[in-house]
């Protein structure tokens, strides 16, 4: 994997994957995972964010703050993005929140779009496209698509799992994008499933199962 792809090899997120992808854990677990997954990955995703000098006065004395230079723009891709979004507010509350509404056809994998809603000023914003699961890349590429159709120029995608097919695949559509994610998986199974996976990460995160 090249600098574009970064692995979180950390203690932490390969313990809570683990719990994620035990097919015996339970919604609020498998919900609670996913949230401090995406507080950990959150964390390494910002780690490039711009800041500007501020002046502020401490109880003891003035001095020069730090603020985070671009807004943020988080855009979950419906409904298993959903997941990650509490953890990422909860990092930057200023953060505007867009929604991409994406199903894969169950037989030609291939992503449809049935909802688009994003901040009008997304251009200006550092974009962070939160999906659990790349699999085939088709959802994430045709997001990333969208966002920069509505003029964002930085754009970054946070998953928690990822197949070496995905990667590439919006390694090769979009080559400016960076991808952060806790794992790459073995590969997809014969119905686009990343092996070993944790599943279908929307049915487990909504117990829609
Ligand atoms: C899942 C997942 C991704 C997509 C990944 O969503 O959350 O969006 O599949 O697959 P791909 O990389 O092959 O496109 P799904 O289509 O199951 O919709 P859901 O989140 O509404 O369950
Ligand atoms: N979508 C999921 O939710 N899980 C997979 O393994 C692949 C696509």
């Amino acid at each position: 994997m090249d600098k574009q792809v970064h692995v979180m090899n950390h203690p932490l997120i390969s313990h809570k994957l683990s719990i994620m992808r035990d097919k015996n854990t339970s919604v609020k677990d498998f919900r609670e995972c996913a949230y401090e997954i995406g507080l950990l990955l959150g964390y390494e995703a910002t780690k490039d964010l711009g800041l500007v000098d501020y002046e502020l006065e401490t109880p003891l004395t003035k001095m020069t703050g730090k603020k985070i230079e671009r807004q943020v723009a988080l855009v979950p891709i419906l409904r298993a993005g959903l997941g990650m979004v509490d953890a990422m507010q909860d990092l930057i509350p200023a953060a505007k929140v867009g929604h991409i509404g994406l199903y894969r056809n169950e037989e030609t994998l291939q992503p449809v779009e049935y909802y688009c809603k994003l901040p009008t000023d997304i251009s200006e914003r550092q974009v962070l496209v939160l999906d659990p699961m790349l699999a085939t890349g088709g959802s994430a590429s045709a997001a990333i698509s969208f966002i920069k159709q509505r003029g964002a120029k930085k754009i970054k995608l946070v998953c928690i799992i990822a197949a070496p097919q995905g990667v590439e695949a919006v390694r090769e559509a979009h080559p400016d994008v960076d991808i952060f994610c806790g794992a790459v998986d073995e590969g997809l199974n014969e119905r686009g499933y990343i092996v070993p996976g944790l599943g279908d990460a929307g049915d487990r995160l909504f117990g829609t199962l």
